[in-house]
């Protein structure tokens, strides 16, 4: 096993999607602060994971991945990560007992604060400044000041990461996902919506199945705690690579910002740093397929990637959009597996489906969304394969950003409650709404 390049080295290649430090040499100094600090995941989680992904390659458990599409310093809060756990249990819940499968439960959480983006600067009224790469790079505020790439970030986002999952942890642990708790995820503005509805209904059947398994005797630990990790596009390489550890035990390099580690669509050139940084650490790993991605193309990252062709390693997440999944994914699909290729197949139908609204918001269908996840199934099927799982940006509030959905969000609703700082998320409700569609999908996959 080599060993992991020099961040240096990483950087000759001429890694994308980096910001432009203005300090040298406060970012030495915050990288090697970084490097003390102490790990966020351990090794051996990150291979309990990669086995339930290898679960979910042999069509055996299914992938639910969310959060947001950039997390920010201000949203570490307990009752926003609160919020968002307990949607993501919800949705589990759903998929579990209605789509009758086992779950694998990731958050896009706990380290998504950098973000690549279609141009490094942004003009507002005639100014120029740097774009926001998100909390790990820069701040929002459209101002000299907080648009210059700050490394002191990178330890902020370390500590924002730390508190989130401290609070995940407690929270999958300590109680709050005993799925006697199935009523109380449920709040109030939820359950006046048609999806909290049925939710209630599907809730009070597993407090049935509950009772009876008391009731018999059997009391299995399972249905007090689950399995919960996290995840991020590795993207900043000074963060990810200072964050990068050899495990004592295997003496084997691991990304330890999270159990999961995912390679974007902008960055996942062949002979680009992030493939060769990815293709040391021992992580469960994800690579995004746009819809200009090739057979060829996903087959050569494979080699790369996962040459020893370890089940539960690699997955691909694919983001064609509602119209194009149809007719580009099938063709990927069927030659990656005739070459004996271990991967599994996730679908996020969040990007390749976002537009501008009339009203300037930058927005998503919940319809398209919908459409592309149904594609996938309906592709999966016709080929024998298995519809892994899906990746969504989505929010344990009740915002207004994605259009349609149960509540009929429209253009001039969006105003109302749009906070994302990038892409727009699924609100609560349609976040529930999309796991009852899913596990109707997986009901007949
Ligand atoms: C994302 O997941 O937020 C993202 C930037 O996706 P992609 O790399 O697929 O464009
Ligand atoms: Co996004």
């Amino acid at each position: 096993m080599s060993t992991v390049p020099t961040l240096e080295q990483l950087h000759a290649i001429g890694a994308r999607q980096q910001p432009s430090y203005p300090d040298a040499v406060a970012v030495d100094s915050a990288v090697t602060r970084l490097r003390t600090m102490p790990p966020l995941v351990f090794a051996g989680e990150c291979d309990d994971l990669k086995s339930k992904m290898a679960a979910v390659s042999r069509g055996e458990a299914f992938l639910l991945q969310g959060g947001d599409c950039a997390e920010t310093f201000d949203g570490v809060t307990a009752d926003n990560v609160r919020n968002k756990l307990r949607v993501l249990l919800q949705m589990a819940v759903v998929l579990t007992y209605a789509g009758s499968v086992p779950v694998v439960k990731l958050g896009r959480l706990a380290g998504q604060y950098a973000k690549p983006r279609s141009s490094d600067l942004e003009t507002r009224d005639g100014m120029t400044l740097p774009a926001y790469r998100g909390d790990i790079v820069n701040g929002f505020d459209f101002t000299e000041e907080s648009r210059l790439p700050n490394p002191q970030r990178l330890l902020d986002a370390y500590n924002a990461s730390a508190a989130t999952l401290n609070l995940v942890r407690a929270f999958v642990t300590g109680g709050y996902a005993d799925l006697r708790q199935v009523h109380t995820w449920n709040t109030d503005f939820v359950r006046t919506s048609v999806a909290g509805q049925r939710y209630e209904l599907l809730a009070a059947e597993i407090d049935k199945a509950m009772s009876f398994m008391t009731a018999i005797g059997a009391d299995p630990d399972a249905l007090r705690r689950v399995d919960f990790h996290s995840s991020h596009e590795a993207l900043l390489l000074e963060y990810e690579h200072a964050m990068t550890r050899i495990d004592s035990r295997t003496e084997l390099p691991y990304n330890v910002s999270g159990h999961f580690v995912w390679i974007g669509e902008r960055t996942r050139q062949l002979d680009g740093a992030h493939v060769e940084y990815f293709r040391h650490i021992r992580n469960p790993i994800g690579v995004k397929l746009g819809p200009a991605a090739t057979a060829d193309d996903a087959l050569a990252l494979a080699a790369r990637l996962n040459p020893r062709n370890e089940p539960g390693r690699l997955t691909f997440i694919t983001r064609f959009g509602a119209g194009r999944i149809r007719d580009g994914l099938p063709g990927l699909v069927e030659k990656v597996t005739a070459e004996g290729v271990e991967a599994a197949w996730v679908c996020d139908p969040m990007h390749g489906n976002t537009f501008e609204s009339s009203t300037g918001y930058k927005t998503r269908r919940f319809d398209d969304v919908v459409e592309e996840v149904q594609g996938f199934f309906d592709v999966h099927r016709s080929l024998g394969t298995w519809p892994g799982g899906i990746l969504v940006e989505m929010t344990g509030d009740d915002v207004t950003e994605c259009i349609g959905g149960g509540e009929e969000i429209d253009e001039a609703g969006l105003a109302h409650r749009y906070e994302s700082v990038v892409d727009p998320r699924l609100n609560r409700v349609q976040s529930l709404e999309l796991a009852f569609l899913v596990a109707e999908m997986l009901r007949k996959a």
